[in-house]
């Protein structure tokens, strides 16, 4: 089934039979990168956010033209992941072969980011081409469930900031600080913010001060605060609750590799705590892997996830519709505004069940759900708006397990008929036999 070889952007990757699982579906969507269409929403929110950061004091390189396939050691070792990570299994990452993957997060060009900025680190300049921060957008990948907010692709951007240190001590640091808690002020939305500011089980590496310490995190923490406020002001306006001024979020401790301490923001949006990003001091480690000179610099790193804040934002009731090419998605959309958008009208959806025997308990084989998700994924591709677990029980003699998943066909763009779904459900039921040592039902 897996060809000897891909081409994936001008480049041929050999395979390997057991490691490839990059389905043609993946490969076609990897040909389209959102962020860098001007008037597609995640476009729109990438340059907002952009020129909100650099809008400070330009500290920032902007990258937004990465390929997608990465190496294992860009995505994982050298930010460290231990090798048993999860995030690392087949059934959560999609491979091209034992070495290159699709990447799973933007953190994958840190290295190579911060190997640029090394470079030019007697030249660094808020002016000229060499900065001390970047801001890198990308599409990452990852196997997943099929649902409204769930798509394998979707979009990240990767920020971080570093202070050189020397005799001058924090000082630096601390004016650009100091311009962003004034920034922060200014602005129209007003954040409260739930932080207990304690390092109880987030250690701080040992090579930097607690001062150091206490104003990175202060100027990581501004920055995402700045972004936060900025992009839900522009919501709140659009809303028409113009008086409303304020908005909640909290700090909550956070673990990554490759960041010490890390935390996570979340935002209090209509009823729920909404997760908006990743981030943490940056280890030391990954700074030398990207030739620094050993604690010669402290930084920060942040990731933030750009397609649930798009859904908000623009009012897009479900993902698929972000890679829809229907024109009549496309139309309602201009460069630098938030507009609502206006759905056309919703078509039918039509519902069919697979119900199968797992392999028996005695049987070597898994099955992972995320490889049902994917059979189901590369047959109906965006004619499925959701796969459900709906039931499961244990025979009480043989104790085989029954599943029963329900999948919801439905076009973004057109009415479907019975009989292309009908075909489409006939391939996934194949394809499960096929692949799975499982008994249809
Ligand atoms: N890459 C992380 C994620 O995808 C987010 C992150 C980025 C965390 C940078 C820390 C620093 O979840």
């Amino acid at each position: 089934k897996v060809p000897n070889s891909l081409w994936i952007q001008g480049k041929e990757y050999p395979t390997n039979a057991s490691i490839t699982n990059v389905t043609s579906h993946i490969l076609e969507l990897s040909t389209r990168p959102l962020h860098q269409q001007k008037s597609h929403p995640i476009g729109i929110l990438r340059k907002l956010i952009e020129d909100k950061l650099n809008s400070t004091d330009n500290a920032y390189q902007v990258y937004n033209d990465f390929k997608p396939v990465v190496t294992v050691e860009e995505n994982f070792d050298s930010l460290g992941f231990p090798k048993d990570h999860p995030g690392r299994s087949k059934s959560d990452t999609y491979y091209v072969n034992d070495q290159n993957l699709f990447r799973t997060h933007t953190s994958a060009h840190e290295m190579e980011c911060f190997g640029n900025m090394q470079r030019f680190a007697t030249e660094w300049s808020r002016n000229g081409t060499e900065k001390p921060g970047f801001l890198i957008s990308a599409d990452v990948y990852r196997r997943d469930e099929i649902d409204r907010t769930h798509y394998p692709v979707f979009h990240q951007m990767e920020g971080a900031r570093v202070w050189k240190r020397s005799e001058t001590g924090t000082s630096e640091i601390r004016g650009d600080l100091k311009k962003l808690e004034l920034q922060l002020a200014a602005e129209s939305t007003q954040l409260i913010v739930e932080d207990d500011n304690s390092l109880d089980g987030n250690p701080k590496q040992d090579y930097m001060t607690d001062l150091e310490v206490d104003l990175c995190s202060k100027h990581l923490k501004r920055s995402v605060e700045l972004v936060v406020a900025q992009v839900f002001n522009k919501k709140l306006q659009s809303l028409g609750h113009a008086g409303e001024k304020t908005l909640k979020v909290r700090w909550i401790k956070a673990y990554f590799p490759w960041t010490a301490p890390s935390w996570e923001i979340e935002v209090w949006w209509q009823g729920d705590w909404l997760e908006v990003c990743g981030c943490g001091l940056v280890r030391e480690q990954v700074l030398q892997n990207a030739s620094f000179e050993k604690d010669s610099a402290v930084g920060w790193a942040f990731g933030l996830g750009l397609d649930r804040i798009a859904m908000l934002l623009f009012e897009i009731p479900d993902i698929r519709l972000l890679w829809t090419k229907d024109d009549r998605f496309h139309s309602q959309f201009e460069e630098g505004k938030i507009t609502t958008f206006e759905p056309y009208s919703k078509y039918p959806g039509t519902v069919r069940d697979v119900a199968f025997w797992l392999p028996s308990t005695t049987s070597q084989q898994q099955i992972h759900e995320n490889d049902l998700m994917e059979i189901v994924r590369n047959r109906a591709g965006d004619l499925v708006e959701s796969v459900k677990l709906i039931d499961e029980f244990r025979h009480p003699k043989t104790s085989r397990v029954s599943q029963c998943y329900r999948i919801n066909y439905q076009s973004m763009d057109r009415s479907l008929t019975n009989e292309e779904i009908n075909a489409i459900q006939e391939l996934v039921r194949t394809d499960l036999t096929d692949e799975f040592q499982l008994t249809l039902r």
